[in-house]
């Protein structure tokens, strides 16, 4: 059995609106709705839950009326961070059997997620216990402290990871488990928990794509929004051209439009 979780219980500060992000419009719906529609669309994926701010739980229902998700089992309050929000997914998957259950999770924020990404995680889950997604970077990444440089890793070994991120019940339970046993836990995603507090499970990586990227920063707002508009209309590979219009055309970006 395969659970989609979906992760919405953050705020999007550095959006710096008032709503969280997730519940922003994008080509007429919310970012949430988007996201949903995609998971209810998987044929592997057989349940889903999503965790929300917990100011915002209200909306997150609204959501997944509007979305016609009939596999949502549970809309929950999140926790206070990303990794407390995962641990309390986990609790209310008390009752399904360690072994048998695959579980993903998704940031609510990555709307533009395809049908391919989720099957090909549902696969890799067959054979390995930990799955995660990621693209190559177009941009060198520095290692920095404080504002100084200490290493330039080489980009042909580096990957920018995004969700969602998929485990056997069991394993993820286990590395939580032993990640608040640690005071100094702090993770930005669940992947390097598994790695950090379940050294040697081998995490099987399958390719990402650039349009399953994080709305994070009101720009993203516009790259979306076009990337929407491109994804609706006849073209199912975007052409170069097509990349350059929709991210320097002078097409007007109407947000909420129906
Ligand atoms: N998330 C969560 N619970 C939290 C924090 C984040 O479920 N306590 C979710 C977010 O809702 C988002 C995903 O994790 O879908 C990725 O996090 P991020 O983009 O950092 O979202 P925010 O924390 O909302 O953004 P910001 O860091 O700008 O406040």
């Amino acid at each position: 059995r395969v659970v989609a979780v979906i992760l919405a219980g953050g705020s999007g500060q550095r959006m710096g609106l008032s709503t969280p992000k997730q519940l922003l419009k994008i080509a007429g719906k919310s970012i949430l709705e988007h996201t949903l529609g995609v998971f209810e669309e998987a044929p592997d994926v057989d349940e889903i839950i999503v965790l929300m701010n917990p100011g915002f739980l209200q909306d997150a229902a609204d959501c997944v009326r509007k979305a016609g998700c009939t596999k949502v089992k549970a809309v929950l309050p999140g926790g206070t961070s990303r990794n407390a929000t995962t641990q309390l997914a986990l609790d209310a998957l008390a009752d399904h059997p360690a072994e048998t259950t695959s579980v993903l999770f998704h940031d609510a924020v990555r709307p533009l997620l395809s049908q391919r990404i989720i099957r090909d995680c549902v696969a890799a889950l067959r054979e390995h216990r930990a799955v995660d997604v990621a693209i190559p970077s177009a941009d060198t990444i520095i290692q920095v402290d404080q504002d100084v440089i200490v290493d330039v890793p080489r980009r042909a070994n580096l990957r920018r990871g995004q969700t969602p991120q998929g485990f056997r019940l069991a394993t993820i339970r286990d590395a939580y488990d032993k990640a608040w046993q640690d005071e100094n836990f702090e993770a930005t995603d669940d992947c390097s928990v598994v790695l950090r507090y379940l050294p040697g499970t081998p995490i099987y990586v399958v390719p990402g794509d650039e349009h399953n990227m994080k709305v994070t920063e009101p720009v993203d707002m516009f790259v979306a929004d076009k990337l929407f508009q491109l994804a609706s209309s006849d073209a199912p590979d975007l052409t170069e051209d097509q990349y350059a219009e929709a991210l320097g055309g002078k097409t007007m970006v109407v947000f909420g439009a129906s």
